[in-house]
């Protein structure tokens, strides 16, 4: 995996993200900061005001970075390209359902448009390459009774991983961007690139769902039609991955029948 990672980093370059941006610029409300606990957590705790943008929250050093199912997310300074998004949609519209999935096509568009080869999406979060995990996708609700429904969209992608980084509980390992094809944008660029491939991903699901974007995950489905186990919440069930449902259910043939398993806590995996 990657060379040693540097001690310091030059601050962020926000005039760059915004020329990367362009019209999309003035969409967004991009903060940048230098340490943060978690840009998930800094986001679901203080949420900014509703002033029409998408709030934006990149740190280059995470302390207590969330991943899906109480576990931490591993990350580098330098090493990672880590941020959270604040997604407001339209009033009334009911809770987002397949939301980590629209998020994680919008990755692996943003992926093969930079020529990484053999992206795959892992139900309901996990972006693969060859079958490691390059990028991981935490969605977390804004909580009360809000008239307008609010995710934070929490992003982690392996830039350049050190030496000797050891991330447990990945079956499958874990790969980095500068493994997949060689030296990788500045983050910058790749933020303004996944921004700009999310903006209207999520207009097309805050329309229709996740209905309209299921047959490009369908076609990324790391496990299409393979033997997979699923576990976690009293749930062991063993079958074939037929993928996701029109609202995001991850669909799996069994002996019993079709069973929808819902994101939960949750995990898949090849089965054995
Ligand atoms: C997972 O694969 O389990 C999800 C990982 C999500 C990690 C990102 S890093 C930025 C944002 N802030 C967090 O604390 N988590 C998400």
């Amino acid at each position: 995996m990657g060379a040693a990672l540097p001690d310091s980093f030059p601050a962020p370059d926000l005039a760059a993200l915004a020329q990367a941006l362009g019209p999309l610029a003035p969409v967004f409300d991009i903060r940048w900061w230098e340490d943060c606990d978690s840009t998930n957590a800094a986001l679901l705790e203080a949420p900014p005001e509703d002033d029409g943008k998408v709030h934006v929250l990149a740190a280059t050093r995470q302390s207590a970075g969330r991943g899906r199912r109480g576990r931490q997310w591993l990350a580098w300074p330098g090493g990672s390209l880590t941020f959270s998004a604040l997604w407001r949609f339209a009033p009334a519209s009911s809770a987002p359902a397949g939301l980590s999935l629209a998020v994680g096509l919008a990755l692996a568009r943003v992926l093969e448009k930079l020529g990484v080869a053999a992206v795959a999406l892992k139900w309901p979060n996990d972006v693969l390459v060859h079958g490691a995990k390059l990028a991981g996708v935490l969605v977390e609700l804004l909580p009360g009774r809000r008239t307008t429904p609010a995710a934070v969209i929490g992003i982690g992608l392996n830039l350049r991983l050190p030496v000797d980084a050891v991330i447990p509980g990945q079956a499958g390992g874990v790969t980095d961007l500068a493994r997949e094809m060689g030296e990788p944008p500045t983050r910058e660029h790749l933020l303004a690139a996944i921004l700009a491939e999310l903006h209207p991903m999520l207009a097309t699901y805050e329309r229709t769902g996740f209905g309209l974007l299921r047959n490009a995950w369908q076609k990324r489905n790391a496990f299409a039609n393979l033997p997979v186990q699923v576990s976690g919440e009293g749930t062991n069930i063993a079958g074939i991955c037929l993928g996701a449902d029109e609202d995001g259910a991850l669909l799996v043939r069994t002996a019993a029948g079709v069973r929808r398993i819902f994101a939960g806590e949750v995990s898949l995996r090849p089965a054995s």
